[in-house]
């Protein structure tokens, strides 16, 4: 897990950061004890039981099973991968991170980070240009179409004046190359040589990351000619198709929601979020990217999209509706009256209609069979046909029997055909490929029980380095009978004989399994012991797993033994018949 970053890094990294303090950034944590615990942020609880240790350094929700250390924690609660979770930490430590080694890497980081500087330049010059003198008329649209003034600056909405060359003026005052400033697509090329702004004449809508950098900007015009939106190109830092508008504004919305609503245009974000729904997310076009369901996935598995009720919508929507399937979401659609888009519905009909239309999404089944049957006779046997493949394709791409058990009966009874005729065209169809998994879940699972011996010697070698050459004097790591414990146990006797320091928040950086991790973190949380129980505590662990041990070996022999009975193997037999002798009379 811990991948390229050099371990005294990280060392460095965990020593200096305060989990306490990290994680009550986020949620409120109340004292317990030498604990910390809180109501459980990965999962819904209202018994707390999500503890964060201060000694350790790690958390662990006695609920779910989520745990960790403090890279662990940003990765899960801030999606972010291990090495941005690391960079972040490290510039809160102000620990350096070793540079890019390689001269390419860097010099594309380097790329992104001047991309990200222009950006930004020219963001605050476009902002600018909506509260100057002259650009009364452009706020007196904005307000025409129901943005507030503060809503105009929480979306640091701006305008790009009449002129060929306003922001390339602006951009060489500060000094940003013509190359740079194409390379961010925010000029193009001239026939005769020179450049020319991109933008002109048109309300800005910057776009930015989940990180809050400016990324890109689409930019609308302000009376009926076209195209009516222009957006920056493809750049180094922006992929439209990768890219969700608002998410960087949603994001905890939706996480907290465990739901995202997904519209098609830029005020369709803004007039809803404006009006109080908060958990949405603006896919800038009409169909839904891979990309784009996997950047949402990160925070919820259920999404209800909110399309235009067109044809090109409706398209659009059957094979988005393929692709989130496929993702694992859930997905539920509000088709909306032709002419009608989120935004005009939430100004003219009121922010309480468009929620109850959410409310009452219907499911994807229901809704791609209308669209189907609108399209074809359901009558004639030939547009049954075509409407059942049609379907039939759509619960081929579950996995789960039950759900598609229960798809085929509605499918049966929609189209009047008997449900075994139905079963018999689905068994033909080949498993789909794209299949959806048994559902995925964000969080993990509490683990299976654990032997509480087993576990109790995991916190105590832990916490005294002084006990693990007496218990390994006593058992090996193959003795701990649980897989779990006993890969624990081993990752930390190599550790600890090459020398490393195995605090347990810096152990949990070399498990990539959630059972080693979650179980390290589970024993940390055992209750404390008095000094006298402590030695009582551990003579009784190591006696019990011994006597699991035997227990074990003579089941084992006796297996052998019966194995070489039936095989009529005599030398066999009688050698582990002696074993097995030995084996009772020395007792362990
Ligand atoms: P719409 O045509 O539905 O526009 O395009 P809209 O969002 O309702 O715009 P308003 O309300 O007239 O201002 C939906 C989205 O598709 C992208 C934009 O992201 C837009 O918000 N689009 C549309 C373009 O990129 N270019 C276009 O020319 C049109
Ligand atoms: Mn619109």
């Amino acid at each position: 897990m811990a991948g390229l970053i050099p371990e005294n890094l990280l060392e460095d990294i965990l020593g200096r950061v305060d989990l306490v303090e990290l994680i009550s950034g986020y949620i409120p944590l109340k004292k317990s004890g030498r604990n910390f615990k809180a109501n459980c942020p990965f999962h819904h609880e209202k018994t707390a039981s999500f503890m964060v240790s201060p000694d350790r350094q790690i958390y662990h929700c006695f609920g779910c099973g989520e745990s960790g250390n403090a890279f662990k924690f940003l990765m899960r609660h801030e999606r972010m991968d291990f090495p941005e979770a690391v960079e972040l930490l490290a510039k809160k430590t102000g620990v350096e991170l070793p540079r890019h080694e390689s001269p390419e890497r860097a010099s594309a980081a380097s790329l992104s980070a001047q991309l990200y500087k222009v950006n930004e330049l020219a963001l605050s010059f476009y902002e600018n240009n909506l509260y100057a003198e002259n650009a009364a008329a452009i706020r007196d649209y904005l307000s025409k179409r129901g943005i507030s003034p503060k809503t105009a600056k929480e979306f640091h909405l701006g305008f790009a004046a009449s002129g060929w060359d306003h922001l390339i003026n602006f951009l060489k005052s500060k000094n940003v190359s013509l190359a740079l400033m194409e390379k961010a697509g925010l000029i193009l090329p001239k026939d005769g040589g020179g450049y020319y702004d991109r933008f002109r004449s048109r309300v800005i809508f910057p776009v930015f990351d989940i990180r809050l950098r400016p990324i890109g900007f689409g930019a609308r015009v302000l009376d009926k000619s076209l195209p009516k939106y222009i957006n920056s190109p493809e750049t180094p830092v922006y992929t439209k198709g990768r890219n969700l508008f608002g998410l960087n504004l949603s994001k905890d919305h939706i996480r907290d929601a465990d739901s995202a609503i997904i519209v098609e245009g830029y005020l369709d974000f803004i007039i809803p979020y404006q009006e109080g729904i908060k958990n949405i997310v603006a896919s800038q076009g009409t169909a839904l990217t891979l990309e784009q369901i996997k950047l949402l996935k990160r925070y919820t598995d259920n999404a209800v999209m909110v399309y235009d009720g067109d044809t090109a919508g409706q398209i659009a929507t059957l094979r988005s509706l393929d692709i989130l399937i496929e993702e694992g979401m859930n997905v539920k659609i509000v088709s909306l009256p032709k002419g009608m888009d989120p935004d005009a519905l939430v100004r003219f009909k009121g922010v309480a209609d468009f929620k109850a239309m959410v409310d009452n999404a219907s499911g994807l089944f229901d809704y791609k069979l209308e669209v189907l049957k609108s399209r074809h006779d359901i009558k004639d046997p030939h547009g049954k046909s075509r409407i059942a493949s049609e379907m039939l394709s759509t619960i081929n791409k579950f996995e789960n029997a039950i759900l598609r058990a229960e798809y085929s009966k509605r499918l049966s009874e929609e189209i009047k055909i008997p449900e075994n005729c139905i079963l018999e065209e689905l068994n033909k169809l080949k498993p789909d490929k794209n299949r959806q998994e048994t559902p995925y879940l964000n969080i993990a699972r509490p683990l299976a029980p654990i032997n509480p011996a087993e576990k109790m010697l995991i916190k105590f070698m832990l916490e005294e380095k002084e006990l693990i050459e007496r218990i390994m004097g006593e058992l090996e790591p193959a003795d701990f009978q649980d897989t779990r414990t006993a890969k624990v146990v081993s990752i930390m006797l190599d550790l600890f004989s090459r020398g490393k320091n195995i605090a347990p928040s810096l152990l949990l950086n070399h498990f990539s399994e959630e059972d080693a991790s979650q179980l390290l973190c589970e024993s940390m949380f055992m209750p404390e012991l008095s000094e006298e129980d402590r030695e009582k505590a551990l003579n009784d662990c190591i006696r019990r797993i011994k006597v699991e041990r035997l227990k074990s070996r003579r089941e084992r022999l006796h297996t052998q033994i019966k194995s070489a009975q039936s095989s009529g193997d005599e030398e066999r037999l009688s050698g582990l018949i002696q074993e097995f002798h030995d084996l009772i009379k020395k007792g362990d």
